[in-house]
């Protein structure tokens, strides 16, 4: 296993980042340097939040946060002036205060430096770390797009850097606020499932036209994603199905993964795609990516439970992020009530888990055990949107916790430990699967840290934000 101290050693890079410049203010509350479980910082009453990166996916960030009261969208970056003017408009035009403008490649800094308290970051990927280790550095806490980090030094630093300058760098994993995966966590908090044996997450999702289209038509900026495919293997994007299964199962709060082995299929839906849609001879049928099509990691953790991940972009299927639970007691999986969702009990009557419920029983169970996050914003946060709601609350949540002084729910070590697979996984695959260790990036911590409570917010947090706006403003 890779310590921390070992891995400083052959790191000089970090020094660099650690001279970004700038003092980084200390932290409120918590002594830093140290393990971060449990980090919470003073409450701060009105939530300054700048946005980096407004594409496809930045400008429903600004919705939702300036729609969350007691937050205020004050800074806007994006590498191009349109896309910022564009989002000014729409806050303008919906009663908010015009933000401050941020426009080119390290116009990020300059808003880093400013007065806000979050940096909330939704580039391409390769920008993600950069833009938040600067954040940090100038006191501001980080919020950070999955993956937040393609690589293990970028993972350390900032893990490194969050302790040192005790400031909070969360990983935006919506799916760990999707009804089923909340539904799912309930019940293993209540015990319905007994005890966790096994766990299994996806990112399949048809992305060969989005992965194709030009930029100047809507595309992602430069082609990035499509240019990553190119270069990399194994799986760069495990965290939607991987980060919620780590929350049922406690990973860095009492277990931790402790190595991973990952096995990929060869490429030939892209190159099939691209020679049909763009002819034989395009530089798109001759670019012949290297990401296999269907990617599978298999990781086992401290405590013996195993979790499966994975991932194809590429591949003329239904949309699916498993999210599948199994324990001793039962099983549950899939991430929408009227889409996949499955459950079956032990102690059920008749067939007990040898069946899946019926749908009558599955929605029973569905409403007994909903999340109180769900029973208390789900409604609202439908009506606001976001991937079916899972987005508003991820924000909800993030922004209540800074505002009541809390531990977020999803912290530094949760977001190293799950990108850690993009490169690990990698590595793997490119070695017929030999096994590769998952840094311990709590240091030890895990097994003292407690098992984070994913609580809710407030009704009147929620009655507010019905009082404040009519429907129409709220349809982000
Ligand atoms: N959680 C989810 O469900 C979800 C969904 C979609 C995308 N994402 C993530 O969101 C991120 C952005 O994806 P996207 O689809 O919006 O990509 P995009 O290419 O459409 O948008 C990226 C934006 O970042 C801007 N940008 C690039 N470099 C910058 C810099 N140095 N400073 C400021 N802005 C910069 C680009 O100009 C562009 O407007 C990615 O990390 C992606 O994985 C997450």
């Amino acid at each position: 296993m890779t310590t921390r101290r070992e891995f400083l050693k052959g790191t000089a890079w970090l020094g660099a980042v650690a001279a970004l410049g700038g003092v980084a203010k200390a932290a409120d509350e918590v002594a830093v340097g140290g393990n971060m479980a449990g980090f919470a910082v003073k409450p701060i009453e009105t939530v300054r939040v700048g946005v980096a990166g407004l594409g496809m996916r930045g400008p429903g960030a600004v919705h939702r946060l300036a729609s969350i009261p007691g937050v205020k969208v004050v800074a806007l970056c994006d590498l191009f002036p349109e896309r910022v003017e564009r989002q000014n408009n729409w806050l303008k035009s919906n009663g908010y205060e015009e933000a401050a403008s941020y426009v080119g490649q390290e116009a990020y800094k300059a808003m880093c430096e400013s007065e806000l308290d979050l940096v909330y970051i939704v580039t391409p990927w390769k920008m993600h770390t950069p833009i938040a280790l600067y954040a940090m550095e100038h006191g501001k806490h980080a919020a950070i797009e999955v993956p937040s980090a393609m690589y293990l030094e970028e993972c350390w630093a900032l893990v490194e850097t969050a302790q040192r300058t005790g400031r909070h760098c969360m990983q935006l994993e919506n799916c760990c606020y999707g009804e089923i995966e909340m539904l799912a966590l309930n019940m293993v908090r209540k015990g319905i499932l007994g005890d966790l044996v096994h766990g299994e997450g996806a990112y399949i999702h048809d992305l060969r036209e989005l992965n194709y289209l030009d930029p100047a038509a809507g595309g992602y900026q430069n082609y990035w994603r499509l240019k990553w495919n190119a270069q990399h293997y194994g799986n760069p994007y495990a965290t939607h199905g991987l980060l919620p299964v780590m929350q049922s199962m406690n990973i860095n709060r009492g277990d931790r993964m402790d190595y991973l082995t990952c096995v990929s299929s060869d490429q030939v839906g892209m190159d099939a795609y691209a020679k049909v849609k763009f002819g034989e001879t395009s530089w798109q049928a001759r670019l012949n990516p290297k990401l296999g099509d269907m990617s599978t990691t298999v990781i086992k953790t401290v405590k013996g439970k195993t979790i499966m991940v994975q991932h194809d972009v590429t591949s003329p299927r239904p949309y699916s992020r498993i999210n599948l639970l199994s324990g001793t007691r039962g099983i549950i999986r899939g991430i929408g009530r009227d889409y996949d969702f499955q459950v079956a009990l032990a102690d059920a009557p008749g067939e007990g888990a040898h069946a899946w419920a019926d749908k009558e029983t599955a929605t029973k169970i569905a409403d007994e055990y909903q999340h109180p996050l769900w029973k208390v914003a789900g409604e609202i946060a439908q009506k606001v949107g976001g991937h079916g709601g899972m987005d508003f609350l991820m924000d909800l949540r993030l922004c209540y916790c800074l505002q009541n002084g809390l531990p977020l729910d999803m912290d530094v070590y949760d977001l190293a430990s799950s990108c850690a697979v993009a490169e690990l996984s990698e590595k793997s695959a490119c070695n017929r699967g030999a096994s590769y260790d998952v840094p311990d990036f709590t240091c030890g911590g895990w097994q003292t840290a407690k098992p984070l409570g994913i609580e809710s917010v407030s009704e009147d947090m929620v009655n507010r934000l019905i009082a404040q706006k009519d429907d129409s403003a709220l349809n982000v």
